[in-house]
């Protein structure tokens, strides 16, 4: 791989927990594999005050704690924590920029570094257009002396109307090639390997489609309850979370059509295509076709955790889901009537995140087989934790007769002794500062997440007779998402079990 150009990346919102805890760490097993720029600094930037020293010290105590790289010495570390600099600036106020301006020159004609620079908004989303807005006054944004790259974070607006009026004001201030909006589930290497997977392999794209897929299936859960973020969750929501971003891209990488390149925007077109033929539910199929629910107090292996509505920053009426599962449709050729069933939630049973494709069965049942194999081949695409590739398939059981037994074919990429998997962070930001958007959201793309999304958030704003359903914390969510998968038999994917010690549902 090769080093970026020399480049000088400005942090908004540098105080905060991102900043620390991913983005930092990031950076530095960048330096590691010296892929980071032979010219390179990082600015902070935040109203909190801090001395350079005060910063650098903050920020090497997130990379021992987070980081996965081993520098045994602490050269490296001490050499990296000397590039990063702190500018006390309120990011909101116009007036600040020139000293921000002033900096950046200054450090970009020290470091004789050029004049390329990456501003990442690491702050609350309310402030991205202010900022935006700022760096265009002063000059920031204009590209003549080098690029000007802008990179934001989830979520990209909490609806349709807001997440379009974002894309609007950063249009009139900056081009859409300047900006990476990043989800950072494209930034996993499993995700990445979906396309590997499809693409790269003769034996699966004949068979993938509605002539041979049953249904898919796509899981995103969490066994930790909001944390310290409840404050955050509550005006959020799974549904805007997870769904509108991380598992939409993941459907769209999924059915998407093969790209005739890997150039950004052939990728790009494809998932939007996918995303436009998404089947809208309507408001009268919200209760039928998506489940909410909420997780209730449990004890989960003799511990006792709260309910989300006893969470720190939660109201206690909240009607906020921790929970969604939806099945709906994809109309067009290649998945007319294969539905489609996605589900994610907070304090599930286990960490887990992965794509289960469910093939047809057999038109003719020549075998016996053991009990509950009604669905014998199943290729499971695991993002997270153990990532890697399982494939389920029947093999006969040895002895006599003709018993059939379902077997794994698995490929695990921890395996591989000498790949390290890096974080979804590292290859982002290094993707950024080569300039390739190809696992960034397009604007398009995000709003098209949006308007499937919409109906649901309405229903669900208006209808009070719409239920959220309690499930026990430690529980694979309302035993109600059970009945979206119609047929006889059909259940979703357990990859452990419930770990609650009371297994109820209740309605809230
Ligand atoms: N943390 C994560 O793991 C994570 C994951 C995915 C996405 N994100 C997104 O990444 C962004 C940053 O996350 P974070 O957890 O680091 O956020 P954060 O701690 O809430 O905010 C980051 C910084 O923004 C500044 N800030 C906050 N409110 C402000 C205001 N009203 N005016 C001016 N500055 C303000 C603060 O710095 P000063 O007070 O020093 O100015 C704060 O330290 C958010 O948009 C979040 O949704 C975070």
């Amino acid at each position: 791989m090769e080093k970026p150009g020399n480049l000088i990346l400005v942090i908004f919102g540098a105080s905060g927990d991102l900043t620390s805890r991913k983005l930092m760490p990031a950076i530095f097993s960048l330096k590691m594999q010296k892929l980071l720029p032979e010219k390179f600094a990082v600015i902070g930037c935040g109203r909190t005050e801090f001395s350079d020293t005060d910063f650098r010290s903050r920020m090497k105590e997130g990379i021992l704690s987070f980081s996965e790289e081993k520098d045994p010495e602490g050269f490296l570390i001490d050499e990296f924590i000397g590039s990063l600099s702190y500018f006390s600036i309120d990011s909101t106020k116009a007036s600040d920029y020139i000293k921000l301006k002033e900096g950046l020159y200054k450090k970009a004609k020290e470091l004789d570094a050029g004049e390329n620079f990456i501003f990442y908004m690491a702050t609350p989303p309310s402030m991205y257009s202010k900022i935006a807005e700022n760096l265009h006054r002063a000059g920031l944004a204009d590209q003549s002396a080098g690029f000007r790259r802008f990179i934001i974070e989830k979520p990209f607006g909490y609806d349709l109307g807001s997440g379009m009026e974002l894309n609007r004001k950063l249009h009139e201030l900056i081009t859409e090639e300047q900006i990476y909006r990043i989800d950072h589930y494209l930034g996993k290497e499993t995700v990445q390997n979906v396309l590997v997977t499809r693409f790269a392999n003769g034996i699966f794209e004949p068979l993938w489609n509605r002539n041979y897929i049953h249904r898919v299936e796509i899981t995103s859960a969490e066994s930790i309850g909001v944390e310290e973020r409840g404050g955050y969750y509550d005006s959020s929501g799974a549904l805007r979370d997870m769904v509108q971003n991380h598992l939409l891209q993941m459907v769209g990488l999924t059915a998407m059509e093969p790209p005739s390149s890997l150039e950004s925007n052939s990728i790009r077109n494809e998932v939007l295509k996918v995303l436009q033929s998404l089947q809208p539910i309507q408001a009268a199929d919200v209760p039928g076709q998506v489940i909410r629910g909420q997780y209730t107090g449990s004890t989960i292996r003799g511990k006792c955790v709260p309910g989300y509505r006893y969470e720190k920053g939660v109201a206690e009426d909240s009607r906020t889901e921790t929970y969604v599962a939806i099945k709906f449709f994809i109309n067009n050729w290649r998945w007319g009537g294969v539905p489609f069933y996605i589900r994610t939630g907070k304090r599930l049973p286990t960490r887990v995140t992965e794509i289960v494709i469910h093939f047809k069965k057999t038109p003719h049942h020549l075998f016996q087989r053991e009990v509950g194999n009604l669905n014998s081949n199943q290729l499971i695409i695991r993002i997270q934790p153990d990532e890697g590739i399982l494939m389920k398939f029947d093999m006969k059981e040895p002895g006599a007769g003709f018993n059939v037994k379902n077997v794994n074919m698995d490929f695990h990429y921890k395996d591989l002794a000498d790949v390290r998997v890096p974080s979804a962070y590292e290859r982002l930001l290094y993707d950024v500062m080569m300039g390739d958007s190809t696992l960034f959201s397009r604007d398009d793309v995000v709003e098209t997440a949006w308007k499937f999304v919409e109906p649901i958030q309405k229903a669900w704003a208006n209808d009070p007779e719409i239920k959220i359903y309690g499930y026990p914390s430690g529980t694979w969510g309302p035993s109600v998402s059970n009945d979206l998968i119609e047929g006889c038999g059909l259940a979703w994917r357990y990859p452990c079990k419930n770990l609650s010690d009371d297994g109820l549902y209740c309605e809230l």
